[in-house]
């Protein structure tokens, strides 16, 4: 059984003012808000149990996946057929389970958070900021290496997405070093360096698949950049065990909590319903 942890316990601060009162996992992208598209790629990729490590303020990303009997009814009365199969289906096909995390101590932290509701792993951890579009899903890749590279792995071992960035993004992400001649194993990971702090430019996007045994490195690991207990820094203990291995997305993926990201995440969306040729007519006509 595969669990995946969704951390959702941030403020949100690169999104306000909009997402001062409503949680930025819930600004909607085309028809559906952000939380769903993470939740979708969780279920696409095996998942069975989905843990929203969550804070205060965001009861409304519970209440999304919940079951709404007076809504599911009006849908059915009124005749809206497809709108009423989506919200049954996604409210009665997953079990969530939600955990607080009461202060903001860093992602590790909120990683953490799950320990007592993961029982066996390797388990997931999926990032609302990174939306990624692509086949098959997301964590589906990483479950896939992990597959392939257990076969000849006797430890476990941990996989985390990767794509390569240009130097003037390095500072933004967790960096990974790959050791040369090899099937992506990480030597080192570094949680966002200046471009000259290292010389590879893979970055780590919100998508890891993690050994159980993480949660004892997080555990027992000292506060790292920002103060903050940091994932990264788990990482980089896997990694200096030779546990350590990065997949390269193949797809698409739009980094939703920054404004421009977002507009690209909606466009992109937009364009592949059935509404894309009025939206590409629109863009047309305003960039006449
Ligand atoms: C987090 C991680 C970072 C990773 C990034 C991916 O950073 O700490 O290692 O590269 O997500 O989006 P954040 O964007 O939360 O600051």
């Amino acid at each position: 059984m595969l669990s995946t942890v969704i951390p959702v316990a941030g403020l949100g601060t690169r999104s306000l003012p909009a997402s001062k009162v409503i949680p930025k996992e819930m600004l909607p992208v085309f028809d559906r808000p952000i939380i769903q598209y993470i939740v979708e790629e969780s279920i696409q990729s095996g998942a069975s149990n989905i843990i929203f490590v969550t804070s205060k303020g965001k009861t409304a990303i519970e209440d999304h996946f919940d079951i709404s009997f007076e809504l599911e009814h009006l849908l059915e009365r009124t005749k809206k057929t497809d709108l009423y199969k989506g919200i049954h289906a996604l409210s009665r096909e997953i079990s969530i389970q939600s955990v607080r995390q009461k202060e903001q101590l860093g992602l590790g932290h909120a990683v953490l958070m799950a320990k007592n509701l993961i029982h066996t792993g390797p388990f997931g951890v999926l990032l609302g900021d990174d939306m990624i579009d692509s086949n098959p899903a997301g964590l589906k890749q990483l479950t896939n290496t992990y597959d392939l590279v257990k076969k000849n792995q006797a430890a476990d071992i941990g996989v985390v997405m990767l794509s390569e960035v240009p130097d003037s993004e390095v500072s933004k992400y967790g960096i990974c070093e790959i050791k040369s001649g090899t099937d992506f194993q990480i030597t080192r990971c570094v949680e966002k360096p200046q471009p000259h702090e290292t010389k590879s430019r893979f970055a780590i996007l919100g998508r890891y698949l993690l050994p159980l045994d993480t949660f004892e490195i997080l555990e027992s690991q000292s506060r790292g950049a920002l103060g903050e207990i940091q994932l990264t820094d788990a990482l980089n203990a896997l990694a200096k065990q030779g546990r350590l291995f990065g997949c390269v997305l193949k797809g698409q993926r739009f980094d939703a909590g920054d404004r421009l990201g977002f507009l690209k995440a909606n466009i992109h969306y937009y364009l592949k319903s059935p509404m894309a040729q009025d939206v590409k007519n629109f863009l047309k006509e305003i960039l006449k």
